[in-house]
């Protein structure tokens, strides 16, 4: 029996895939090796979004290739963004590779192996579109050891950010049915999930133009009621959304769906309309401020979070520094702060204002300690409190003895001690001590 490592790149999407990727194999009579050192095949879900993403798969696919000296019977391939991105052109750069395969095609991973194995091993390139592919991932792979779930509920992204490589590396948006996701939904719970987060690249946008608007209710509002109805279930979230189809339907779900967690992560990308304007955002400031005011005023806890990008071509210092006034004014509870990338193809690659990669590096050092303070005195407030906590387990790295940790329904990464409880549990813990991100606290 044939074993496969998969390392995984980039976000819950490709998390989520490589989990359903390794069902497929599961069920094809493929095991999964606990390490790269006793797997057969190694496969690397990629990430496109930054140039840094792509040089550490290739990179580490470089190292690989060295071992197959040793080990010439070792079967290697690239999966997801960057598969679908370079495509063959990355046969031609690492010969040793045996796979590519993009992000429509994930599906067909085992009957690429199959005929790898079967045929000689003639290395193969699939990334051809292929209609219908939104559906095609869904089982997880030993759910049953998990409280929280990542559910795909479509793919690809129209919007047409002038950053942003996704639209290439997923292709158009495609939704797949309410019906089918909850479906889904109730067999996670049946294997004891008790939490799902509804992915997409922009959620959003869920069912445009296929599923009708009903009671002044996108698709997406609709998705979300319905999965609120399936027994068993505690917690919702998504992610991620964009602001142009945040609207009051959505924002009065808070508070009113009770699975629905207090938390929402809203990328901004820049405090400058200018810039906005310049990276195809299609709202303003002010309009993301109307949208987070509704949100607090509706529930005054919620958690906030946000993506901003430093040094985008032309951003001048009153631009970053209406950045920093936004953080200032926001308050986020976390911020995912990115270094400009240059990504060949987009818009803004051939922009000729590129700023400077010291300067980059510079403003991201400045923002990056602010957002820090934010996030420290956002989760110093709970010391002292108590909070809800879905027990997911215990900490796979820094394993202490006894200690369990959960998220909050605001998603605050919180540690404990604990044995006897279960994953999957709710439990109240009583806050005791903070860090930026993450909370220590003792059953209440
Ligand atoms: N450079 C830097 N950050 C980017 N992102 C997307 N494209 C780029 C790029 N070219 C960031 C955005 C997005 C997040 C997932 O990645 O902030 O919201």
């Amino acid at each position: 029996m044939k074993k496969v490592f998969i390392k995984t790149y980039g976000c819950q999407m490709n998390e989520r895939d490589s989990d359903a990727v390794a069902a497929m194999l599961l069920d094809r009579g493929y095991s999964l090796a606990k390490s790269e050192r006793d797997a057969d095949v190694i496969l690397l879900n990629t990430c496109s979004v930054r140039d840094l993403a792509e040089q550490k798969a290739i990179g580490k696919m470089g190292l690989l290739t060295r071992k197959k000296h040793r080990r010439s019977d070792l079967v290697l391939g690239f999966m997801g963004c960057m598969a679908q991105r370079l495509g063959p052109k990355l046969l031609d750069r690492l010969p040793k590779v045996d796979l590519v395969i993009g992000t429509q095609k994930l599906h067909r991973i085992p009957d690429h192996l199959d005929q790898f194995f079967n045929n000689g091993h003639h290395p193969i390139s699939d990334i051809a579109e292929e209609a219908g592919s939104q559906d095609t991932i869904r089982d997880h792979a030993a759910p049953a050891a998990r409280a929280t779930a990542f559910v795909s509920i479509m793919q690809g992204c129209d919007m047409q950010c002038s950053f942003c490589i996704v639209p290439t590396t997923r292709g158009a948006e495609r939704s797949r049915s309410i019906e089918d996701i909850l479906a889904e939904v109730r067999a996670l719970v049946t294997c004891g999930v008790k939490e799902v987060t509804l992915l997409g690249q922009i959620v959003t946008s869920y069912g445009r133009g296929v599923i009708p608007i009903r009671d002044g209710k996108s698709p997406f509002v609709q998705l979300l009621e319905a999965v609120n109805t399936v027994p068993g279930l505690e917690r919702i979230r998504f992610f991620s959304p964009h602001p142009q189809g945040f609207r009051d339907d959505l924002i009065e779900c808070f508070g009113r769906l009770e699975k629905l967690c207090e938390h929402v992560h809203l990328p901004v990308q820049s405090g400058s309309d200018r810039l906005l304007k310049a990276m195809c955002r299609t709202y303003t400031v002010d309009k993301y401020r109307r949208i987070v005011a509704k949100l607090r005023a509706r529930v005054p806890d919620i958690a906030l979070s946000t993506d901003i990008i430093v040094g985008f071509p032309g951003e001048t210092d009153a631009d970053f520094a209406a950045s920093v006034h936004l953080c200032e004014e926001m308050q986020y509870d976390n911020v995912f702060l990115f270094k400009y990338s240059n990504r060949s193809g987009t818009p803004a690659a051939a922009m000729l204002d590129q700023v400077p990669q010291e300067e980059i590096v510079r403003r991201h050092h400045q923002l990056w300690k602010l957002t820090e303070t934010h996030a420290a005195r956002c989760n110093a407030r709970l010391i002292g409190h108590p909070a809800q906590v879905l027990i997911e387990g215990e900490p796979e790295s820094k394993k202490v003895e006894g200690r369990l940790f959960g998220r909050t329904r605001c998603n605050r990464l919180v540690y404990f001690p604990g044995t006897g409880h279960q994953r999957g549990q709710l439990l109240d813990v009583h806050i005791s001590r903070a860090k930026s991100h993450t909370l220590y606290g003792e059953p209440a």
